[in-house]
């Protein structure tokens, strides 16, 4: 029976058991995913000892997806891209390492919108954290126009678009009016928005009427940003798409078969987001 873990800390709160199980039970694969907490200093010591407990891959997740990369011999390109790691898996006995959130975050844009065209188009980010760098790096691949970041703390909007070149560029808080009126794409990569925390206040009537809003919070399933879009009109993706589609790519190279995101997955972790409390 091949088992696979997240690990984390805190970790109670994953749903990637939900889903991860769902497809071994749906697929009829022998297999188990697990949660287990390991905190900071673990880290190196459980991801070298992977094997020894059974486990034939993991996730990373808070606050070890960029420790992580000092413990994993091989690194996809993705990862030494963003500086970031999410999904740990073996190739013989050799550690390898991805990262699944761009990847996520982009499938599940165009299932959601499959005739949203970003080439040579903009694009604005709020938030320049890990997500951020991610969803960034996956974009650039589709010969995006410019992705404009705006952050609370600027400095790190311009640590972000130095990483990626003159196609990235940082905006400066209260720009957003000016900078997206020829958006076709605002993503919200903060915090903001998540149940109990402050909301995204921002003034949308300037975006253009094919613009798409997304944000990556999942808890709630709604947030206020896209409940501010959808009264304007516009098309809204939510976050929880983006975190069953960045889940395919592991269950994928853990257990050899691409997973489908199912309408009956959606609903069960749906349920499962709205009964919780985080
Ligand atoms: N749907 C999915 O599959 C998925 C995947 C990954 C993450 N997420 C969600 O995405 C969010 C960000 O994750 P991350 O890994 O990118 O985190 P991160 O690296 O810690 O970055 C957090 C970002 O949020 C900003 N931020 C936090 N609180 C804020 C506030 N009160 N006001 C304004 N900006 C604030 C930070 O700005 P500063 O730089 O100024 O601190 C930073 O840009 C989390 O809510 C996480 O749950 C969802």
């Amino acid at each position: 029976m091949k088992k696979v873990c997240v690990i984390g800390y805190p970790i109670a709160h994953s749903r990637s058991p939900l889903i991860h199980n769902y497809w071994l039970q749906m697929y009829g694969i022998p297999g188990l995913y697990e949660k287990r907490e390991v905190k900071v200093p673990e880290l190196q010591h459980f991801l070298h000892h992977l094997t020894a407990q059974g486990y034939v891959g993991c996730n990373v997740t808070i606050p070890h997806k960029e420790a992580a990369l000092a413990f994993v011999p091989h690194l996809e390109d993705v990862v030494k891209r963003t500086g970031s790691l999410n999904t740990v898996y073996f190739v013989g006995e050799t550690l390898c390492a991805t990262s699944t959130d761009g990847e996520g975050f982009y499938q599940n844009l165009v299932t959601q919108v499959p005739e949203l065209d970003l080439t040579g188009k903009t694009v604005v980010i709020f938030g320049a954290g890990g997500s951020a760098r991610a969803i960034t790096e996956r974009l650039l691949r589709e010969n995006i126009g410019k992705i404009k970041i705006l952050n609370r703390t600027h400095s790190r909007a311009e640590e972000l678009a130095a990483l990626f070149g003159s196609k990235v560029v940082p905006i400066v808080q209260n720009s957003f009016v000016s900078e997206s009126r020829d958006a076709v794409l605002v993503i919200n990569t903060t915090a903001q928005g998540l149940r109990d925390q402050e909301k995204l206040n921002v003034d949308l009537s300037c975006l253009p009427p094919q613009a798409v809003v997304a944000d990556i919070v999942y808890v709630p399933l709604k947030t206020s940003l896209l409940i501010q879009a959808e009264a304007r009109g516009l098309r809204t993706v939510g976050g929880l798409g983006m975190l069953l589609h960045q889940a395919v790519v592991g269950f994928e190279k853990w257990y050899g078969l691409k997973p489908v995101v199912t309408h009956e997955l959606y609903q069960r972790v749906a349920k499962d987001v709205e009964q919780g409390s985080n």
